[in-house]
């Protein structure tokens, strides 16, 4: 009887296990969102490697190129004005389905976009822009991450000339480790 209710209390904890739970659909796909009500308008957002090849699951221990389909309505951003934050974020935890905060030791903060990825200057109007994510140099962080599990990334890029904010969050099957 008591090794039912355990082998019944060892089954409910798998069923119920954030690693067996891909936030929207993550295993399958990428999602993304604008988060926040910034200048820019994204249509489309999508991974490649650096060869141009489609890219699902994604991979930080190679540079990430993220290709958006963008209308920029009004200024153009350029270097050093234009500055890029990413931020990073993993998924659960046992009986916590959530997002919890990878701390990046503020290494990806208010960095230079124009030099860590983004082509400049962005000029206005509707167009492809490509961006690169390069964690390379950050292996020491990547490293501790766990593979092969959904991961969030948001993209902040401030503007201190013009105060425009735009932001995008890219929710993601992830490879931490060279597959
Ligand atoms: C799933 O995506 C929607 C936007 O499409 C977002 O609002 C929601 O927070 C996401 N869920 C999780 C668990 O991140
Ligand atoms: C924006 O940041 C750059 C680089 O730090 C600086 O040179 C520039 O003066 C700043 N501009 C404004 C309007 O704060």
């Amino acid at each position: 009887m008591l090794s039912r209710v355990i082998l019944l209390s060892a089954l409910t904890a798998v069923a119920f296990s954030c690693d067996t739970v891909w936030p929207n659909g993550t295993d399958k796909a990428l999602t993304w969102f604008p988060s926040c009500a910034g200048a820019i308008t994204f249509y489309s957002l999508s991974t490649q490697d650096q060869s141009g090849k489609a890219e699902y699951p994604i991979t930080l221990t190679k540079p990430l190129v993220i290709i958006t389909d963008i209308n920029n309505p009004k200024n153009v951003y350029e270097s050093p004005n234009l500055k890029q934050t990413i931020n990073l974020w993993s998924w659960g935890g046992l009986g916590a389905c959530q997002w919890s905060t990878v701390p990046t030791l503020g290494l990806l903060s208010n960095l230079d976009a124009c030099t860590n990825g983004v082509p400049c200057p962005v000029k206005t109007g509707r167009q492809t822009l490509p961006i690169t994510m390069d964690f390379t140099g950050y292996d020491s962080i990547i490293k501790l991450l766990k593979d092969d599990s959904p991961y969030q990334l948001e993209m902040v890029l401030n503007d201190n000339k013009t105060k425009d904010k735009t932001c995008v969050i890219a929710q993601a099957r992830t490879y931490t480790k060279v597959h």
